[in-house]
């Protein structure tokens, strides 16, 4: 069987090169995707410069348009910060952790007439590792769970989006940019 190569991306420059040419088609193979942002080493030196920490709050930080096809993102988590239960409005997710650890918590669809929302799994994501998230699987709750260290994480969205829908535990939409 042909096996394909994982090109390892060397720096961050290469990595984004690497993602312009993969997004030129409308094929999108996604764990190729997530394969590629994975062989990259995280190094701080690279992506410190587009990370803003905030005291209160986790801060997203636009790394790359990609030619309308995705954007990039560096997300700041300060110790203790999360985000509230999103969908990903019908884009492909791509989450590669570049510093510290962050949890993953996987909830169902909310039922339309009781609103309950299901929690289905939980992970902990490790420095390089990269994870994958559409609508299809259901939302999810990201966390910063450590009380001593901060983490960042690098998003890939396609096609890019800035808002979406969140979600508390009783289920009331609401909308964030
Ligand atoms: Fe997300």
């Amino acid at each position: 069987m042909e096996q394909t190569e994982v090109m390892k991306p060397e720096t961050l420059d290469d990595l984004i090169k690497v993602l312009h040419k993969i997004f030129e088609s409308d094929n999108i193979n996604v764990e190729e995707v997530q394969n590629i942002m994975e062989a990259y080493d995280s190094n701080p030196q690279e992506w410190m410069k587009f990370a803003k920490f905030d005291q209160f709050r986790y801060t997203r930080n636009l790394v790359d348009e990609g030619n309308g096809k995705f954007n990039l993102m560096i997300l700041c988590w300060g110790e203790g910060h999360g985000s509230s239960i999103h969908d990903h409005t019908d884009s492909h997710c791509f989450m590669k952790l570049l510093q510290g650890q962050l949890k993953e918590t996987l909830f169902e669809w909310p039922d339309k007439k009781t609103c309950n929302m299901v929690q289905k799994s939980q992970r902990i994501l490790q420095t390089n590792q990269c994870a994958y998230i559409n609508d299809s699987f259901g939302l999810h709750r990201v966390e910063n769970a450590s009380h001593t260290e901060c983490s960042a994480s690098l998003h890939l969205y396609s096609p890019p989006f800035n808002t979406c829908q969140t979600f508390d535990h009783l289920s009331r939409f609401r909308r964030f940019k």
